[in-house]
């Protein structure tokens, strides 16, 4: 199928490249000249394991193509899908506006049949907008066309593997040729028809099931548009939970990451987003979240339980600087270092990331910093003032007092701790990620370090 992705983010490159690894002739359009060139000479913008690659074998295939030119990507695609950012406006609201200019514009263009997809996350009754935006604006060329919710669910660091084996594919629409162009659209997902660059042959242990089809769940538009935020909110409300028991753990002396164990074998409640720490960030829970609360209470509805949810993770930053200060007394003037930056391993994302704040909450106490993150340091450069940005672990740990582990990168798990303690003035590790296991700090202990975790 020829496809047009508006908007080559993080969701519509992904997007745009997978549908073109399955077969599509894709075009992925954005505004910023100087992101196309980079996508045109074989470069990618933004990592994410795994999707270089496709970019560039999908390219030289022909089968995905890069321009600037709305217009134009318009005209090749027959299903059109909206990948704009919609970032939160200082009320928390979703800015709409990118995407209502992108929708005028689609209505401008348009003269043949289009089936306009929404897969940014906007907030409920948007595709109703959209609808009535292409009806006013495309008056000239009176073109036919069906408007659809498909919301995304990738995770960053795994995107294309959650792109390509979804646990479901949700489709908001309003008639059955919408709902036929979409099924035929994902088929080779659905069906797993498709040869997986990622795992081949596929395993079930890699991650890439091979039999069961993948649940296709059809809703009218509203209904998708909120499976996306009360998804999203719903895997925050797991963390902040797990977060409270883990405060609890630490005053009672149980273990939060046993709890979280005994918890998620439960198939009901299931193990994912049990994880203690110091909190969720990224682009994606905390503007969902406050977006969601502002679209219930336009509607007149009370979600006080997801103020709460907020509320406890921005407590987070409290109970790491709380726990330091039980340990280093004062906190002014002493050295601490930082291990992770990005808001979770495998990106270099540090939109809203916990350590972020964090840090500028300790240099606010006085304290000096020292950090060190694999992928995300040169965002973090352009972020933070006055931090000490060292090359490795081993350089942030010389003459620290504290050592925070803020990202659960792999590389931290299998650090040299004999030598990472030589080097520390203090041998304390404060681990906001609980990424040793029992035995592991058992030994850390053994070796002469102070080890806390976040409840446990
Ligand atoms: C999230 C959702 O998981 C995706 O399904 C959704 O498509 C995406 O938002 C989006 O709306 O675009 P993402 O933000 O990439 O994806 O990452 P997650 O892996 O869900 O983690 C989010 C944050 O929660 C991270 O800061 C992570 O460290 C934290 N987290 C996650 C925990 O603190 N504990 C956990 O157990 C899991």
């Amino acid at each position: 199928m020829d496809i047009s992705i508006i908007g080559t983010g993080y969701v519509g490159l992904v997007t745009g490249t997978c549908l073109a690894e399955i077969g599509h002739r894709v075009v992925c359009v954005d505004n910023d000249e100087e992101k196309i060139a980079v996508l045109k000479s074989g470069g990618i913008p933004i990592y994410e394991p795994g999707l270089e690659d496709l970019v560039k074998r999908n390219t030289a295939k022909g089968r995905l193509s890069f321009t600037s030119r709305l217009e134009e990507g318009v005209e090749r695609g027959t299903v059109v899908f909206i990948c704009v950012g919609t970032p939160p406006l200082e009320d928390g609201e979703a800015d709409l506006s990118a995407v209502e200019r992108v929708t005028r514009k689609i209505a401008e263009a348009a003269n043949s049949y289009k089936l306009i997809v929404e897969k940014s996350t906007v907030p409920v009754q948007t595709g109703m907008w959209i609808e009535k935006t292409i009806k006013i604006y495309n008056n000239r060329q009176n073109a036919e066309f069906d408007v659809a919710s498909n919301p995304e669910f990738l995770r960053e660091g795994t995107a294309v593997l959650d792109f390509l084996h979804p646990d479901r594919i949700v489709v908001g629409v309003t008639n059955d040729r919408a709902e036929r162009l979409l099924r035929e659209l994902y088929a080779p997902i659905i069906e797993r028809s498709f040869v997986c660059p990622i795992h081949s042959p596929p395993s079930a242990s890699g991650g890439c099931p091979s039999s069961e089809p993948v649940p296709f769940l059809v809703t009218d538009i509203q209904s998708a548009e909120l499976i996306k935020h009360a998804s999203n909110s719903f895997l925050a409300m797991k963390i902040s939970f797990i977060n409270a028991i883990s405060d609890l753990c630490d005053k009672v002396g149980a273990d939060v990451t046993k709890v979280a164990e005994g918890i998620g074998l439960d198939k009901r409640i299931g193990a994912s987003h049990l994880n203690a720490g110091i909190g969720f960030g990224g682009f994606c829970f905390p503007k969902d979240l406050q977006a969601f609360v502002r679209i219930a209470e336009k509607s007149g509805c009370d979600f006080s339980l997801l103020r709460e949810v907020e509320r406890i993770n921005n407590s987070r930053i409290d109970v790491v600087v709380n726990k330091l200060k039980a340990h280093l007394w004062i906190l002014k003037e002493k050295t601490v270092g930082v291990l992770g930056l990005a808001f979770k391993p495998n990106t270099d994302d540090i939109r809203f990331a916990p350590s972020l704040e964090i840090i500028k909450r300790l240099q606010r106490e006085g304290v000096n910093i020292k950090a060190y993150d694999p992928k995300a340091m040169e965002k973090a450069k352009r972020e933070l003032e006055g931090v000490t940005f060292c090359n490795d672990p081993y350089a942030v740990a010389e003459g620290c007092e504290a050592l925070i582990i803020a990202t659960e990168w792999r590389e931290f798990k299998t650090l040299d701790m004999a030598r990472i303690k030589t080097l520390m003035r203090r041998p304390f590790i404060l681990d906001g990620r609980n990424i040793y296991n029992r035995e592991e700090l058992v030994r850390l202990r053994q070796m002469g370090f102070e080890y806390v975790g976040m409840g446990r």
